[in-house]
């Protein structure tokens, strides 16, 4: 992967939409509520354990606490095996702790560890009708790529939004709101 060393946002960054070219320079984005978020470099370990069968979701989005059960559990990872070697576990680990969602509004638990059920992600989302979510383009929540397509270089402003195939007129009204 080209980028893989480099993806610069932790999310929630509304500035994005007004400045996205020089904030990729600046490689740093506001959150909405307008505190600095540090640039993550993605290890390489993580890239090629943990992108290969979805994009590597960034740290910054799942509180450390998240993170610990999932790679304490990648013997059973969301209906799959993805379980890793010691070593590898321990480097990704401590990486993925150390750059985890720490605002203590993000301290609560997260059902079953997903990103796609935290409230930060549910708010940015509210508009999106839960036919969406299932059309075939989408398939599920946690498919960023159908409608953000720089997310797997860590973009999720509006610059890099695309609308998902087959939509309905009523479903194009709300998503352009
Ligand atoms: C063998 C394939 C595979 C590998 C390897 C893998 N995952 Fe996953 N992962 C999945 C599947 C399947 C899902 C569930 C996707 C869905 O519900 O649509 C998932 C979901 C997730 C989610 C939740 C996304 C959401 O819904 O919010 C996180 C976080 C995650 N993986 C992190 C990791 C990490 C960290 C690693 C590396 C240690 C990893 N994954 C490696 C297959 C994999
Ligand atoms: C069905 C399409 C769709 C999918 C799939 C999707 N999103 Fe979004 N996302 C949106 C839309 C639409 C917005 C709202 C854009 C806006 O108002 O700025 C949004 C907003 C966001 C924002 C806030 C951006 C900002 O600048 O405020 C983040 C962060 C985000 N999404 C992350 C994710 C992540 C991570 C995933 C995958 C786990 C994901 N999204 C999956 C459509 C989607």
């Amino acid at each position: 992967m080209k980028n893989d060393t480099n993806t610069p946002f932790r999310p929630l960054s509304r500035s994005a939409r007004l400045a996205a070219g020089a904030l990729l320079l600046a490689g740093a984005a506001h959150g909405s509520d307008g505190e600095r978020t540090p640039r993550v470099t993605l290890i390489k370990p993580y890239v090629a354990e943990c992108a290969a069968c979805h994009i590597a979701f960034l740290p910054g989005h799942l509180p450390a606490a998240s993170w610990g059960r999932l790679m304490a559990g990648l013997g059973k990872h969301y209906g799959t095996d993805a379980t890793l070697d010691p070593k590898d576990i321990q480097l990704i680990s401590q990486w993925l702790n150390a750059n985890a969602d720490d605002r203590p509004r993000a301290a609560a638990a997260v059902p079953e560890d997903r990103i796609t059920r935290t409230d930060w992600f549910v708010r940015k989302h509210r508009s999106i009708e839960a036919a969406t979510w299932r059309l075939p383009s989408v398939k599920s929540a946690s498919n960023c790529m159908a409608c953000h397509t720089g997310a797997d270089r860590g973009q999720f402003g509006e610059h890099a939004l695309r609308r998902p195939e087959g939509l309905s007129a009523r479903q194009r009204a709300t998503w352009d709101d």
